[in-house]
């Protein structure tokens, strides 16, 4: 019911329990294209596993925590964009993203942390929000970067993969940063 026009047919709209069933064949179509570079619990393999996630994320909401939105391209849900973490007495939040291939390289990611990013800063006044990626991400770093954000650091060898491990770069923006880049 409550949707933002992203542009042309894609659309951003709340992905909540009730979408459990269109959540688990969309990560059927992602899954092994964003196994490597988001959490391992995300990466689940039915509609339970759909569902708790959703449930997950419907919890944090509640508390004014985390919130997950779905990215629908001519009606299909194929991606989505999440606030891994909000904490208002802090200021400061981390944004999440992931599509399936058939919707990459077309802005909609970009696009749908920009409005995110407007409302973390304008409407609930964060002062800080937060990028979190496997330092060999280049499509996910890319993000941050046209989203205005800097590279603040390196965790080394804090994300494991596959039996190795990986760097994690932090990326982030501050709402006069944000303000200024918005224009
Ligand atoms: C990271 C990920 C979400 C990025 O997706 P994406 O489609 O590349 O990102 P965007 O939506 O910002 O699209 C940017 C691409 O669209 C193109 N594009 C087309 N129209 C555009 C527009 N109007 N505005 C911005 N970009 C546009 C850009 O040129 C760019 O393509 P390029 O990289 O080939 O030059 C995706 O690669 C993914 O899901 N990866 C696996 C999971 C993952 O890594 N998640 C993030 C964990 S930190």
């Amino acid at each position: 019911m409550f949707c933002l026009s992203l542009r042309d047919s894609a659309r951003l709209r709340p992905l909540e329990i009730w979408h459990a069933e269109e959540f688990a064949a969309h990560l059927d179509r992602a899954r092994e294209h964003i196994r490597p570079w988001v959490g391992a619990g995300f990466v689940t393999d039915d509609v339970d596993g759909a569902r708790a996630t959703l449930r997950r994320y419907a919890e944090r909401q509640a508390a004014d925590g985390g919130r997950l939105y779905g990215i629908w391209l001519d009606g299909a849900l194929v991606g989505g964009v999440m606030f891994v973490d909000f904490d208002t007495a802090l200021g400061s939040c981390e944004i999440g993203c992931w599509v399936e291939p058939a919707a990459e390289g077309r802005g909609l990611v970009t696009e749908a942390c920009r409005a995110l990013l407007e409302w973390a800063f304008t409407s609930r006044g964060m002062h800080r929000a937060e990028w979190h990626c496997r330092a060999d991400n280049e499509r996910s770093s890319a993000v941050a970067k046209r989203l205005g954000m800097a590279l603040e650091g390196v965790r080394r060898e804090h994300w494991p993969y596959g039996g190795a491990r990986y760097d994690k770069q932090i990326w982030a923006i501050l709402a006069p940063e944000w303000r200024t880049h918005r224009q």
